[in-house]
């Protein structure tokens, strides 16, 4: 099958660059010496977390329960739910366990670790735990001057039916760096935190073997992690236009493009139209802040040569709007009425989760697979 006879809108993944993304990272971690644990919730798909498990000792990480009991019925046993824990979810948690599931939860109060203890007696299991560190005011966690630190890990290592397993943290401010250096700065600054505050654990008796972080700029910067166990990242197996402002890849090692069909011409007003809106797209505007704004996503051809300064200017639900981002007159041969064109995103992961399916491709416009998706909760 060619990807001109596929119904549009749909999501194209370059196996080549694919492979030669995964095999970067994966280079850099050995450099390092440290274990990567890949986040499955970029690919949602085990083929591909398969790939990225190329050389590591076999544990990823997930962002819902849905990716946890898919990966786990594909083989894939040492998991960290890098999410913070609610209630609800550990009975299902608990079910994984008891099939042989390694599960390893996140939560970084005492409320939580109080009803995780309550369900681990339930269920007369220990369910391993990290504690999760803030180390750049991004979003949850603990800092290291907290005493809330140590006093979660008292309860954790004290209670039934839960057991410390270390720290984790992820540095997602360094998805605002303006300058690699900066990532560099904030990649040491995750690693420092990250260490520390395992050593206030094991200062105060406590065991801390996990010290987790991870995020695809710092893991692409990291110049050390000393100290660290396992780094976690995701979207560097695809990369996106996010990830290209900040220098953390090339445009051209994007994997993943949505196909789009030109279904209307607007002469007058220099736009091409195509049946990729929003939800094709996805409503992330992750570059507005970057230095290069890159509207809903840059414009290539079938073939997924770009097309220079043609960018997805615009959306609805199901319209893309086409248009040259310095003004220039469009080249409408290019573009005839149901002829195709591939759109790069901006943030891979919110624009794979519109598709239930990659269709597959080793660089030219022929179909070599389809890989399935597990989106949802
Ligand atoms: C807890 C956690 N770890 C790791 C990652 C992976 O980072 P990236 O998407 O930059 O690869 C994320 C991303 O959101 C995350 O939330």
């Amino acid at each position: 099958m060619d990807l001109s006879t596929v119904e549009t809108p749909c999501l194209v993944l370059d196996r080549g660059k694919l492979e030669k993304n995964i095999a970067s990272i994966n280079q850099r971690m050995a450099t390092l010496g440290v274990n990567l644990r890949p986040h499955g919730k970029t690919a949602k798909n085990i083929d591909i977390l398969k790939m990225a498990l190329d050389g590591q000792q076999g544990g990823i990480t997930v962002s819902t329960l849905k990716e946890a009991d898919y990966y786990f019925s594909h083989g894939i046993t040492d998991m960290v739910y890098a999410v913070g824990i609610a209630p609800v979810k550990l009975n299902r948690i608990a079910g994984l366990i008891k099939k042989g599931a390694s599960i390893t939860i996140l939560l970084d109060s005492i409320a939580q670790a109080k009803f995780v203890a309550a369900k681990g007696q339930e269920h007369g299991l220990t369910i391993p735990a990290l504690i999760e560190i803030d180390c750049d005011g991004h979003r949850s966690g603990v800092t290291l001057d907290d005493p809330l630190l140590v006093d979660i890990g008292h309860v954790l290592h004290r209670e039934k039916g839960m057991a410390l397993r270390g720290v984790l943290t992820h540095a997602g401010g360094s998805y605002q760096c303006q300058t690699v250096e900066a990532i560099r700065a904030i990649a040491e600054t995750e690693r420092h935190t990250a260490v520390a505050c395992s050593e206030v654990l094991r200062q105060n008796g406590l065991p801390c073997p996990i010290v987790s972080v991870g995020s695809t700029p710092t893991a692409s910067y990291a110049e050390d992690l000393t100290g660290i166990t396992e780094v976690r990242a995701g979207v560097y197996m695809f990369y996106d236009l996010v990830m290209a402002g900040l220098g953390v890849c090339k445009e051209r090692d994007i994997a993943i493009s949505v196909l789009a069909s030109v279904i209307g011409h607007q002469k007058r007003k220099n736009w091409v139209i195509t049946d990729a809106g929003w939800m094709a797209l996805s409503r992330d505007r992750g570059t507005a802040s970057q230095k290069v704004d890159q509207g809903y996503g840059t414009v290539c051809n079938l073939n997924g040569d770009p097309l220079d300064d043609l960018i997805v200017s615009a959306t609805n639900q199901e319209h893309g709007i086409i248009s040259d981002r310095s003004g220039g007159a469009l080249a409408w041969d290019s573009f005839e009425i149901g002829s195709m064109v591939r759109v790069l995103p901006n943030h891979a992961c919110a624009t794979a989760a519109m598709y239930d399916r990659y269709y597959v491709t080793d660089g030219s416009t022929e179909i070599s697979d389809v890989w399935h998706r597990v989106n949802g909760w």
